[in-house]
């Protein structure tokens, strides 16, 4: 799968491509390609933003800039099946999404900063509309690295284990409930116990209880 970004902070996803999970999945097939906006500007002095019309404070990224970067990064054709601009009034991320994405097999991520993109990006270049949340965040690449992560856990080779990524949270194995809770050693820890069921040794039940406590989180019934 091939993951591209586009931002005007770069440097921003160093540190998350340098994660291990994320190395590894590169080193098993996964293209990730970086875009700056500002490499393919058509105006000058590395423009890439305006004043919003209709006045207001911030400044908004051009529709002309976002277009260019986009005809520049895929002037061999090979164009991404979908295109997500990162926006706190797009779609909100949730598993469903991320498998969809996860399965798709070129995604583009636009990020924009200051305060906002042009509203002809989303209309007219991009598929997709995809938030992380109901806040706002001073940026998109933040978004970018969440909605990449999310799908990149998902593709063979990011995660050690090849079940880790199975029976997790909001997975088709647990009935798309929250994942159950987890415990290690000490079996007690400053009269903190574990539940007895994790240590009988009886891998029937521990898989009931599992499932039970996941259900349970789903419906809200614990916290
Ligand atoms: Cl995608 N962008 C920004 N700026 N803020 C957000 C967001 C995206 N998702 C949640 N908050």
């Amino acid at each position: 799968m091939k993951i591209d970004v586009f931002t005007l902070f770069p440097e921003w996803f160093d540190w998350f491509y340098g994660q291990r999970h994320v190395r590894n999945s590169v080193e098993a097939g996964t293209e990730l390609r970086l875009f700056n906006y500002r490499d393919s500007t058509p105006l000058g002095g590395g423009q890439v933003d305006d004043a919003p019309y209709g006045g207001g404070a911030g400044m908004v990224l051009r529709v002309d800039v976002v277009d260019a970067a986009l005809s520049a990064a895929y002037a061999d054709g090979r164009e991404p099946s979908r295109v997500l601009v990162l926006a706190p009034s797009g779609r909100q991320l949730d598993e469903t999404l991320a498998r969809e994405l996860a399965s798709e097999p070129h995604v583009a991520l636009l990020s924009g900063r200051y305060e906002g993109i042009d509203e002809r990006v989303r209309d007219h270049l991009a598929t997709d509309a995809v938030s992380i949340g109901p806040y706002v965040l001073s940026g998109g690449e933040l978004a970018a690295m969440v909605v990449a992560d999310a799908i990149i856990r998902k593709l063979p080779g990011a995660l050690g284990h090849a079940d880790s990524a199975v029976e997790e949270s909001f997975s088709e194995a647990l009935g798309g409930a929250p994942e159950y809770p987890h415990y290690t050693r000490p079996a007690s820890y400053r009269g903190w116990g574990v539940p007895d069921v994790l240590l009988s040794g009886d891998h029937e039940r521990v898989r009931e209880w599992r499932m039970e406590e996941s259900r349970r989180r789903g419906d809200g019934t614990t916290e």
